[in-house]
């Protein structure tokens, strides 16, 4: 089986009313738990964004690491979490956010990025692009210069990308 003739969506299980009512949850443990689809899935965001000169691929927690993490090990670059606050123990930046559902704080190690690297941001899902402009927002106030954005889904309607403008965007899977 090549990568060409999996189709994401059939390992990416769909939940109705969570987390809360008219949310319509894009599970990817289901994919995930696939070995095949898994690599695949990483292999395939690879090949998208091989292009670009990449220092660094930052991740936002938690599922950004799970996409994040194998495909800078693929890439043979170095990983940037980015963090609920309160969990990074150096000094930090931090930023606030709102998502699709609640909002919350993500914070990122000052020295994490030296100033000129080039950053690639990695995630599950592209949903409102709040969790996104944030990321952008701290690797950008870190001096870093962001190359484009990878996400194994996006869901369209909600126009997420408008957020971050002039950022190229690379999604596997719509919706
Ligand atoms: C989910 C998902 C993305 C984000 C997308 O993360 O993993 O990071 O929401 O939504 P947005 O585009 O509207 O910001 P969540 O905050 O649920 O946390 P998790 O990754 O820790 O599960
Ligand atoms: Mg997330």
């Amino acid at each position: 089986l090549t990568n060409a003739s999996l189709n994401f969506k059939d390992y990416i299980r769909v939940i109705e009313d969570f987390p809360t009512p008219g949310i319509s949850f894009k599970d990817i443990t289901t994919l995930l738990k696939d070995g095949q689809a898994y690599r695949a899935a990483i292999q395939e965001l690879r090949s998208m964004v091989e292009k670009y000169q990449i220092d660094l691929i930052a991740g936002p927690e938690a599922r950004g690491f799970v996409i994040g993490a194998p495909l800078a090990l693929e890439l043979g670059v170095g990983f940037v979490p980015v963090r609920k606050s309160g969990k990074l123990p150096g000094e930090t930046i931090s930023a606030s956010y709102s998502l699709e559902y609640g909002s919350d704080q993500l914070a990122m190690h000052k020295d994490a990025i030296v100033p000129g690297q080039r950053v690639l941001i990695a995630d599950d899902l592209l949903a409102t692009g709040g969790t996104i402009a944030t990321v952008v927002e701290l690797v950008q106030k870190l001096g870093g210069v962001i190359v484009g954005a990878a996400f194994l889904i996006e869901l369209e309607e909600l126009q997420g990308r408008k957020k971050f403008e002039g950022i190229e965007v690379h999604s596997l899977v719509t919706y």
